[in-house]
């Protein structure tokens, strides 16, 4: 059997990594500022991510939902504390997509309504709605179109406005930072108008925190910046440093009724580990203040390069745009100075690191991008 190809790779296996490297087949090491697309949280191969997990594999791995999990309870304890959402509610599942999926249906489900409102550029995952609230028709299958999305610019708070007027909004799905879209910073201005005619209208505020949440921008939630609370949070990437686990955090005055939401993967054993282990490496290592501070530092750096259109981003999450006739640099960066980085096309390096990143490593790219820049 062949496998259904889809994915455009680079002629890399990776065999080996550790912390912020990885190595491939043939012993080469690699700075990895990529982290398998903003996963990699706490570093590869995390001795207290090794231990808690290996742990529990020993125990039990897997048993469904119809039994208690006491693991569920301690992480919604924990993610709670480091969030600052202790009053919040938590629901396990298994990806960015699933999460996003589970955040609009609770939301309509809420308050009875269909339309949602997304924005351009935005990416919320490839199932059904999260696909359809994804603001590029080449992954939308005809099954998927619907006009229950309402795709409005980005940062137009009249537009927002006349979309409140003129329809019945469930709920509006923002990024903090977008992602996939070339990371772009949503303003605080802009994520309080949101609450704000959300809160008017009854509305539901779905912060999609996949990619830019979890202490990546220096604070837990990147919406956290604008000092807003949203009422359902979502999370994947991160949250298990690899391990498949995504939840929604959602806020106390939505009342769950059995059979509601479901899974049957969602909060397992192992997944429950992963995601612990997580949060107590991020805890102890205060690896939320490193993501602000060698983010910032970064940042300073790149914004110092000549050749660099503009950088964009917070903590650890950065997108370095360049002239087009540089979009070739990101693929130097990987086959001659050994860096992993993430793309938006056209030309956006986007650094998605690990938050354990140290400021030697930020130098070490520093200076191949550098030199990448002046060949
Ligand atoms: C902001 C955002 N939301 C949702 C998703 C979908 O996550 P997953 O691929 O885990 O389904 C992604 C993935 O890149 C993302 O960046």
């Amino acid at each position: 059997m062949k496998l259904f190809d889809v994915y455009p790779v680079n002629d890399i296996t990776i065999t080996k990594a550790q912390g912020s490297y990885v190595w491939d087949d043939q012993g080469q090491q690699y700075l990895d500022l990529y982290g398998g697309h903003a996963v990699i949280s706490i570093g590869h191969t995390h001795p207290h991510y090794l231990q808690r997990l290996t742990d529990q594999l020993g125990k039990v791995g897997f048993y469904s939902n119809s039994i208690h999990i006491p693991l569920q309870q301690q992480l919604a304890e924990k993610l709670g504390k480091l969030s600052g959402r202790e009053d919040y509610q938590l629901f396990l599942v298994n990806s960015g997509a699933e999460a996003n999926e589970n955040a609009l249906k609770l939301a309509s489900f809420y308050n009875g309504r269909k339309k949602v409102i997304a924005f351009r550029k935005s990416f919320h995952g490839r199932t059904s709605l999260a696909v359809a609230a994804t603001d590029n028709p080449k992954i939308v299958a005809p099954v998927n179109e619907t006009d229950n999305v309402i795709f409005l610019p980005w940062e137009d708070q009249q537009a927002l406005e006349a979309a409140f007027q003129q329809h019945e909004i469930s709920s509006v799905i923002i990024e903090g930072i977008q992602g996939v879209g070339g990371i772009n910073v949503a303003s605080a201005p802009f994520l309080q108008k949101i609450r704000s005619l959300c809160d008017a209208h009854n509305a539901v505020f779905i912060a999609d925190s996949v990619q830019c949440g979890y202490g990546r921008s220096g604070k837990f939630f990147s919406h956290d910046h604008a000092g807003v609370q949203a009422d359902i949070y979502t999370m994947a990437k991160g949250m298990g440093n690899g391990f498949p686990v995504g939840g929604i955090i959602i806020a106390p005055k939505f009342k769950p009724v059995y059979g509601m939401l479901g899974t049957t993967f969602g909060g397992n054993h192992l997944a429950c580990a992963a995601a612990l282990a997580v949060l107590e490496v991020i805890e102890k290592e205060n690896l939320i203040a490193n993501a602000e501070k060698v983010g910032n530092y970064l940042m300073e750096e790149l914004r110092k390069i000549p050749q660099v259109k503009e950088v964009r981003g917070v903590g650890l999450m950065i997108g370095i745009e360049l002239p087009e006739a540089l979009a070739h640099i990101r693929k130097e960066l990987l086959f001659t100075h050994k860096i992993f980085t993430g793309e938006a096309k056209p030309n956006v390096i986007r650094l998605l690191p690990s938050l354990v990143l140290q400021k030697d490593q930020a130098d070490h790219f520093l200076t191949a991008f550098k030199q990448a820049l002046a060949n």
